[in-house]
């Protein structure tokens, strides 16, 4: 039943998506009808989780669902920082609900002292106290880490750069997720390289390889360059059910850095992305990433998501509600466009791909492109 927003609905999800689309609608009458089907006035009343009110689909305006999930979605993006940029000290504000005089100095403060406030503040102490406890000693230079550079710099400008500057663990394997003609995962890998890193880049497609050969000519070619960097590609994966899937057995706990771009559980004919009877499956697929994730992030590893400020398939809120529901913490969210990894091959990943490609057009340059953002989303509060 349509009610069962999210919740019950996730024991099915992995099984919708790893099937073709005509075979993933759930065989309730509710699911068979597209928008526009003169049928589709027989839908029964449903619930609103959010707002706990039930709701009825109007038969001549074929016009409820379109105020049902405005009204869910209003209410969950205020629970949430907006899907535009949030630096730092934005996320750190949110998280821990901060007066705006604490928030001010903050922002005032050096590398150091911002970043230790942000690991050892929980709420409970006064900012006062854990600043109290910055050491005014440079650790060894054998322990240094990438996140000790730049002590005395402002805070927020630092921790910004870092984040853009995409500096991850050098030693730890790097996931991507749904990387679709896998051009990020040759970006990452030759970062990687450039940057002297020994651990590999696991770079997944949820497609076959004969599905990426029909929609991407030079995938070949892609994929040797990846691999002649220590790469490892894995086609068809569904990023929901790693802990099942056998190539992944022994990588637990081995990610120091995993990326799904432009999460989209695919499209599904008559059915607009935001339409409620196909939105869940956008929800639930991030729901059940993140949730797959939490066995294969190393401590102190991080996630990356980007997606749309204005995305409707998979939104911001959606992204930011299973990380938290994961212990992912939201740490910041940046432009797409000022990120390291920006320049790679954007693809819709379907058979659209073939002939053309996200970003070819100018609208979407001079439009889309600014309210494209990646989130950065450390596991159980690290990172
Ligand atoms: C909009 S495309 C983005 C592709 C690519 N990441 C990019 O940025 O160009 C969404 C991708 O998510 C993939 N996808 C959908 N469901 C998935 C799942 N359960 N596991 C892994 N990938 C999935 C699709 O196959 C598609 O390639």
């Amino acid at each position: 039943m349509i009610a069962a927003f999210g919740t019950t609905q996730v024991a099915s999800m992995s099984t919708l998506s790893a099937s073709p689309v005509s075979a993933r609608l759930p065989t309730s009458p509710y699911f068979v009808f597209p928008m526009g089907s003169s049928r589709f006035a027989s839908m029964s009343p449903y619930t609103c989780e959010a707002s706990a009110t039930s709701l009825f689909h109007c038969p001549s305006c074929q016009r409820t669902e379109d105020i049902w999930i405005a009204r869910c979605m209003k209410r969950r993006k205020g629970r949430y920082p907006p899907g535009q940029s949030v630096d730092v000290v934005g996320a750190f504000k949110h998280r821990w609900k901060l007066d705006d005089e604490t928030v001010r100095r903050l922002r005032e403060l050096n590398h150091r002292d911002l970043r230790h406030v942000m690991t050892e503040y929980d709420g409970e102490r006064s900012i006062e106290d854990v600043l109290g406890e910055v050491s005014i000693e440079m650790p060894d230079e054998d322990d240094m880490k990438t996140v000790d550079g730049a002590p005395q710099q402002p805070g927020v400008l630092t921790m910004g750069r870092l984040n853009r500057l995409e500096l991850i663990d050098p030693t730890a394997d790097a996931f991507i997720a749904g990387d679709a003609n896998l051009t990020f995962a040759e970006l990452l890998a030759k970062h990687r390289e450039g940057l002297g890193h020994v651990g590999r880049v696991v770079a997944t497609t949820f497609e076959s390889i004969e599905i990426c050969r029909e929609r991407y000519k030079e995938i070949d070619t892609t994929i040797k360059t990846i691999e002649d960097l220590n790469g490892e590609v894995l086609h068809d994966v569904d990023c929901t059910r790693l802990a099942v899937d056998p190539r992944f057995k022994g990588m637990t706990g081995k990610f120091g850095a995993v990326y799904y771009n432009f999460p989209h559980a695919g499209v599904v004919g008559g059915f607009f992305d935001g339409h409620p009877f196909v939105r869940w499956r956008h929800e639930n697929l991030m729901h059940l990433f993140f949730s797959a994730l939490r066995v294969f992030v190393k401590p102190g590893g991080v996630v990356k998501v980007a997606s749309n400020a204005n995305a409707t398939g998979v939104r911001f809120s959606d992204i930011m509600m299973a990380a938290e529901m994961n212990e992912f913490t939201h740490v910041e969210t940046v432009p797409f466009l000022e990120w390291q990894l920006r320049g790679y091959l954007r693809s819709y990943g379907d058979r659209r791909d073939a002939n053309r490609r996200p970003g070819d057009g100018e609208n979407y340059r001079s439009q889309r492109a600014h309210s494209d953002m990646v989130s950065r989303l450390p596991a159980l509060g690290t990172g």
